[in-house]
């Protein structure tokens, strides 16, 4: 057996807080905010406003910090990064002005336009070691989760891949980033800036194991690398092969699989808090290491970005590696089923009748539609275990892309827990929308030959995002309280990087699985 390679992982930059003067604080960059004050589209010169803890650097310009702002072309629009080098003004020898949108009255820009314009700015100082960040931030109650989201768009922002590159990148990352705070002993805020790299971390590590090539990262390998770091963090790792699948009777799982030199697997991950816990959840996620389409081959443009399908189950094994530092008080149980989709003599065809996991028979009209197939399995494995809530997340259908863009993940299943999913991506930052299970979808799946198939019979492409949440449905049983999220686009960024964004794997959805698992910890049922 080969051994699983090391993933050298992206350091996070450390955390600090400050409340002394950032105008005199001794980093290489200073990282303010700025809002335009004015709405008139011709108003010149442009009303721009430095907000928070910028304000002393304001004042160490002596008036001329938002003139040399306006001549370097700043409209404080969010997503703007403008650099000014500082001459000797203030200690640092940059500024980074970054965007905020309009002033919003008496209150803070949103969250998310916080994460990103730090996030942004992170990515503006690669190779600079130390950064200082002198945001506005709220002077209430809610100054801990401003911090937050200011520090997890920092040590998102800084993150980068570059384990393909023979020579590496001059630019080291970030090494420290300082947060400019009214009380830098305050406890609440000190209590949440030590939970953000524990966030963080689980997000950058899905996006190493999404931005893997997939010659790489091939079943057995992520299985070997996800028992590894699991059994590393204190959870339990169990591994079925193929013939402990065989053995088992998945044949779901094992069909897909059954192209592949590489055989599927199956990961359990087991977290289990000290005394009674509060819920039983069941987290899975889609591994598929490789999606060409198998025998129903998909086109050679863009192929290579189904190097994300597994995307899925990434982001349950980094949920998992954080219950396991959280430690909440709850039974977690994170499955990942895992295959490569590859067409060969030994691949299956459409035409083929499975017998699944728990007995159905389903015929499979296109060897496409195979992450419903090895999530149908691990589902009804998982409801063997009876929990009381089940949260899947695949990156299963184009048509989550044409319903919702590229951003906006879909969201099946229990009405309550659905909109529970929708509020903690909108609180994360991680748009997710609820969708309808229709009983004229499901009519589309009646097979003429078996229990049901995967996808519409008439190979009709209407609702496909609805028809992989439907037969989903199939392999959920009662009461278990159950969502789909379909992370088809928002799971794989292609272009430029944005915000906290980076390019390739966006880590997607651990942010909102943790945040719901918090919920549920502290007894807010959905
Ligand atoms: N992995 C794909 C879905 C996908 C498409 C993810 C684009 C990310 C970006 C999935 O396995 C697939 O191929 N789905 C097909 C299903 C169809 C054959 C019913 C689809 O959505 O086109
Ligand atoms: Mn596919
Ligand atoms: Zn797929």
């Amino acid at each position: 057996m080969t051994l699983p390679r090391p993933t050298p992982p992206y350091p996070l930059p450390r955390l600090s807080l400050f409340d002394t003067d950032p105008a005199e604080y001794a980093v290489d960059a200073v990282v303010i905010g700025l809002h335009r004050r004015d709405d008139d589209p011709a108003a010149d010169p442009i009303d721009l406003l430095v907000s928070g803890g910028g304000e002393s650097i304001v004042a160490a310009f002596d008036g001329q910090l938002v003139t040399a702002l306006r001549t370097l072309g700043a409209t404080g629009k969010a997503g703007e990064v403008i650099k000014l080098a500082t001459l000797g003004t203030i200690t640092a020898p940059l500024v980074v002005a970054v965007g905020l949108g309009p002033e919003p009255a008496g209150a803070l820009p949103p969250p998310e336009v916080l994460r990103r314009g730090v996030g942004a700015a992170l990515r503006s100082v690669a190779g600079h070691r130390s950064v200082a960040l002198a945001m506005p931030v709220s002077d209430d109650d809610t100054l801990p989760a401003t911090v937050r989201t200011l520090a997890e768009g920092a040590l998102l922002g800084g993150y980068r891949f570059d384990r393909y590159r023979t020579t590496p990148s001059r630019q080291r990352p970030v090494g420290s980033v300082a947060i400019h705070v009214p009380d830098a002993r305050d406890r609440a805020v000190r209590a949440a800036l030590k939970q953000t790299p524990v966030t963080a971390g689980a997000v950058v590590r899905a996006r190493d194991w999404v931005n893997t090539a997939p010659n790489e990262l091939r079943p057995p390998d992520f299985a070997d690398q996800v028992a590894q770091a699991a059994t590393e963090a204190g959870l339990t790792a169990t591994v079925l092969d193929e013939k402990a699948l065989r053995k088992g009777g998945y044949g779901g799982i094992l069909a897909v699989g059954q192209g592949s030199q590489a055989p599927p697997r199956l990961v359990r991950l087991d977290y289990v808090p000290k005394g009674t816990p509060r819920a039983k959840v069941a987290l899975v996620g889609k591994g598929i290491t490789f999606d060409t389409g198998g025998v129903s081959i998909k086109p050679a443009q863009g192929m290579w970005e189904m190097k994300s399908d597994m995307a899925g189950a990434a982001a349950v094994a980094a949920t998992m590696l954080a219950v396991a530092e959280h430690a909440p008080q709850l039974a977690v149980t994170g499955w990942l089923p895992l295959a490569e989709n590859m067409p060969s003599g030994s691949a299956y065809r459409p035409g083929d009748v499975l017998t699944m996991y728990n007995s159905t028979k389903v015929e499979v009209l296109n060897t496409d539609a195979e992450g419903r197939l090895i999530l149908a399995d691990a589902i009804a494995r998982a409801c063997e275990e009876e929990p009381d809530y089940l949260l899947e997340t695949s990156t299963l259908t184009g048509g989550q892309i044409i319903s919702l863009g590229r951003r906006v993940a879909g969201v099946m299943g229990s009405t309550e827990l659905c909109e529970q999913v929708r509020r903690a991506g909108e609180a994360v930052g991680e748009p997710a929308w609820p969708m309808p299970l229709p009983d004229d979808v499901r009519q589309g799946l009646e097979s003429a030959v078996a229990d049901i198939s995967h996808v519409n019979t008439g190979l009709e492409r209407v609702g496909t995002m609805l028809q992989g949440g439907i037969f989903l449905s199939e392999f959920v049983t009662d009461p278990v309280q159950w969502a789909h999220i379909d992370i088809a686009g928002p799971a794989y960024h292609a272009g430029e990087a944005y915000g906290y964004i980076t390019t390739g794997g966006t880590g997607v959805p651990v942010r909102t699985l943790l945040h719901l698992l918090d919920e549920l910890a502290s007894g807010d049922q959905a």
